[in-house]
């Protein structure tokens, strides 16, 4: 229960180093810079925002056709469209000052040295409270999702990050791989503070008329509620195996869902494509995790985190 209020569970949580005052927050690429759901809610009600992932140059993304619907998901392929991290730190991050929710910036490299760039300017924005290192982009040819299938590159990434972040560093990592608990090791020896898991998992869809691919990437990254048992197994594996703070992602619509993850392992939860079709998904989500807690006597959420795995 929380000081102030005996009643009132709780909710506050760490991702590491990373302190949250509940741990309900929206996916990168999902929200935008912050400014984009305002007309629905304040997300000073959230425990963070995660940014639209930010590339060393503006990037206008793939072309058109870039989403297609799935039963029960979303195929992207958006291609880290987005201003750049020099319009971000000269300008773009002023907007985001009257948001009274951890600021985490999304970061997206092609190369080692691009990460750190990425990373150093980044740490000059003084309300960005965490750096989260998007190792896992299904989208982008170079370096993207190759530096997340291997572990050697995934630890040197985090490490040279971690050595000149000055906030604490998670790092976003692929479910395309066949042993995800292997990268989380690396990027955890590295340094980094958490993992987040799931990014969007490889996929297509063919046009039956066209007989052609969707996309005209061909590819993209599926998200949504159908991807939801996977993500919620790879939180269960690695919490299992190294106990490391988690952000948990991956097709979470209701608080029932948030509550699969934490009970799984992670330590707070990120919504993405549910804000696209419920606006109000952050409180709505916030106010069902909170409602469980009284009738299942939970006086903090950090008694819920990686709870089912108790003998
Ligand atoms: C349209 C779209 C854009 C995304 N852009 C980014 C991005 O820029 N950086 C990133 O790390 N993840 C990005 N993601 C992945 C999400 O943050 C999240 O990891 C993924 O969608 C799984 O969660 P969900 O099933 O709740 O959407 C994007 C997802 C979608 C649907």
């Amino acid at each position: 229960m929380t000081g102030d209020n005996p009643d009132v569970p709780d909710l506050s949580t760490t991702v590491g180093s990373l302190k949250l005052k509940n741990p309900v927050t929206v996916a990168s690429g999902t929200f935008g810079y912050g400014q984009e759901f305002q007309e629905f809610y304040d997300p000073s009600i959230l425990g963070a925002v995660f940014l639209k992932g930010l590339t060393t140059r503006p990037r206008t993304g793939n072309e058109t056709p870039r989403l297609v619907e799935t039963p029960s998901g979303l195929i992207n392929s958006i291609g880290l469209q987005n201003i750049g991290i020099d319009e971000f730190v000269q300008s773009k991050w002023r907007e985001l000052e009257k948001i009274d929710s951890a600021i985490c910036a999304n970061l997206s490299g092609d190369t080692i040295d691009e990460f750190v760039e990425l990373a150093s300017k980044a740490c000059t924005v003084p309300i960005i409270r965490a750096l989260e290192v998007n190792i896992s982009c299904p989208n982008i040819k170079a370096g993207g999702v190759e530096f997340g299938r291997s572990p050697a590159a995934a630890r040197e990434i985090t490490r040279r990050v971690v050595e000149i972040s000055k906030v604490p560093v998670l790092v976003k990592l692929t479910p395309n791989v066949t042993d995800v608990v292997e990268i989380a090791a690396a990027v955890m020896e590295a340094g980094a503070a958490g993992v987040t898991l799931v990014n969007t998992f490889l996929a297509m869809a063919i046009d039956i008329e066209r007989r052609k691919p969707v996309l005209t990437n061909i590819m993209g990254g599926l998200s949504g509620p159908c991807i939801k048992p996977i993500a919620v197994r790879m939180v269960w594996q690695v919490y299992k195996a190294l106990k490391c703070p988690i952000l948990g992602m991956g097709g979470i619509m209701t608080g029932a869902d948030a509550l699969e993850f934490i009970l799984a392992g992670a330590s707070a939860i990120s919504i993405g494509t549910a804000n696209f079709v419920n606006p109000t998904a952050g409180p709505d989500i916030l106010a069902e995790i909170s409602e469980y807690c009284e009738p299942h006597g939970v006086k903090s959420i950090a008694e819920l985190v990686g709870a089912a795995h108790a003998a």
